[in-house]
């Protein structure tokens, strides 16, 4: 149900004893408030004076909160104005009716580990039917549905035939440790590869078998909020490191962190490449002591410029870095199919946590795949698809120059599937990312990946997933914009 203004403040519910701020908690609890549409696009909001006296809570933490939720796309907040929801939450998720009994209660007690994930929950509009030039795809409709399809039946047919047999849970690992060191110098055994149901579902695993709460984690600034939000949840203090010209900094003055999660291939979403020197320094002798490396190769199957740079994990002679990666990129993100490389000294546990979470990917769907791999099938279609992207970025990034040079400044980035284009001028992204939205452009606002203040304005598109005539369709709204 659509909330009136009095309500507002009735329906937060900031709690002052589980060690979590008060800042973070409204923050999550309005996002969710406007995410799930009960906050509905266009409704204005109390002003951060009126908020503040009704909660009991100090005027700056609401000016905060507002001030992040602007930057993360949801709200318009100008001086001297009440904020306006500008995110659609959309009728779809009215919610369900809230039933208060004397059974039920609208807000009932959470697990640490639960209050914390609903406040470190990232924008979800990604649910929406796909548009160009959203990021972070690959181009489904050039998928091989037919190859696929016949392993698919293959696995099925023989699964039926083993009858009460055990299903082969090593064929898969075995054909990635394979895929993995010849093409990205990961050294694994097969024992080593957990298969799971995402890069995602990997990310929580590793976060809830090595995270005490407390523990530092260094994650890029700007960066993957999927990544923020798992290590928050386990509750990690989570620290934003920027980066340089040669990746995520050591920042040696700083506490050193339990955990450093990292994408060196393509940094996401700036798309930059790790420098050699830089990989050495964080494995190298003066590495921060004790961290695990998570190492997020989501997209390093598509590189365009020059030879791939290997693995970081094949360069760790210590055993203390994991490698994470998705088939959601490479073939599609329905298969729901992601895999993590551990050090050998952890796999054994991982395992078992994986068991007990109950982390499983479907087993037909792991044998179709390593039928799909083992028969050449996943390099051809890589190498396919690596010539169309690699065309698609070309065209992007000209096209970017070309009719919108004067208010972008584009970063090529070596491979991947999305850029940057940074907006000049001191431009913010928010406002430019909702009229692109709102002419039927979609764009990430680079504001919202970042922690804290964001200092980086820009767009975050996509190229892999969009035809040439759709970026060409794209652009033009583009320039009619700004
Ligand atoms: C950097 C990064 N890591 C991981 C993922 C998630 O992959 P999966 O769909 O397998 O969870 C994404 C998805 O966009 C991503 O951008």
């Amino acid at each position: 149900m659509p909330v009136s203004e009095g309500m507002i403040s009735a329906l937060i519910d900031l709690r002052r004893v589980d060690g979590e701020r008060l800042v973070v908690q409204l923050t999550g609890q309005l996002r969710s408030l406007i995410a799930t549409g009960r906050l509905g696009k266009g409704r204005a909001l109390p002003s951060s004076r009126r908020l503040a006296s009704d909660l009991g809570v100090s005027r700056n933490t609401v000016t905060y909160a507002f001030e992040q939720l602007a930057a993360e796309g949801y709200l318009e907040a100008s001086h001297g104005r009440r904020p306006v929801v500008t995110f659609d939450g959309g009728e779809r998720v009215q919610g369900p009716r809230v039933v208060t009994s004397r059974l039920g209660s609208r807000n009932p007690r959470l697990s640490p580990w639960a209050s914390r994930l609903k406040q470190t929950d990232w924008p979800m509009s990604y649910q929406a039917p796909l548009k160009p030039l959203r990021p972070g795809h690959g181009d489904f409709r050039e998928f091989p549905n037919d190859v696929w399809a016949r392993c698919l039946r293959r696995s099925i047919v023989r699964a039926a035939k083993r009858d009460l047999g055990l299903v082969n849970r090593t064929r898969l690992r075995e054909a990635l440790a394979h895929y993995l060191a010849t093409s990205r110098g990961v050294r694994a055994t097969a024992e080593q590869i957990l298969i799971l149901p995402s890069a995602q579902a990997a990310l929580t695993l590793i976060a809830a078998a090595l995270i005490t709460p407390g523990d530092e984690v260094w994650v890029e600034n700007p960066g993957y909020p999927g990544a923020t939000a798992a290590f928050r949840a386990s509750g990690a203090r989570v620290t934003g490191i920027g980066l340089d010209g040669q990746g995520m900094q050591r920042m040696p003055g700083l506490p050193p962190p339990a955990l450093i999660f990292m994408t060196p291939s393509h940094q996401h979403p700036t798309g930059r490449l790790m420098s050699l020197s830089r990989r050495t320094e964080f494995l190298g002798p003066s590495r921060p002591d004790k961290a695990w490396i998570v190492e997020d190769d989501y997209d390093g199957e598509f590189h365009y410029d020059s030879r791939p740079v290997p693995a970081l994990q094949g360069l760790d002679a210590h055993g203390r870095v994991f490698y994470v990666g998705t088939f959601s990129k490479a073939m599609t993100s329905d298969i729901r199919l992601g895999y993590l490389v551990a050090p050998p000294a952890l796999a054994g546990t991982l395992e078992i946590a994986q068991r007990h979470i109950g982390l499983i990917a479907a087993s037909h769907i792991q044998e179709a795949l390593a039928e799909f791999i083992v028969d050449g099938h996943f390099l051809a279609h890589l190498r396919r698809m690596r010539r169309l992207y690699h065309a698609r970025r070309d065209h992007l990034v000209e096209g970017l120059q070309r009719h919108l040079g004067e208010v972008l400044s584009v970063e090529v980035p070596s491979g991947g599937i999305q850029l940057v284009a940074r907006l000049k001028h001191g431009r913010a992204d928010q406002a430019a990312v909702k009229r692109l939205i709102d002419a039927g452009v979609e764009a990430r606002a680079l504001s919202s990946l970042s922690l804290g203040r964001p200092r980086d304005h820009g767009l975050l598109l996509g190229f892999a997933a969009w035809r040439e005539s759709e970026i060409n369709a794209a652009l033009r709204t583009m320039a009619s914009c700004f």
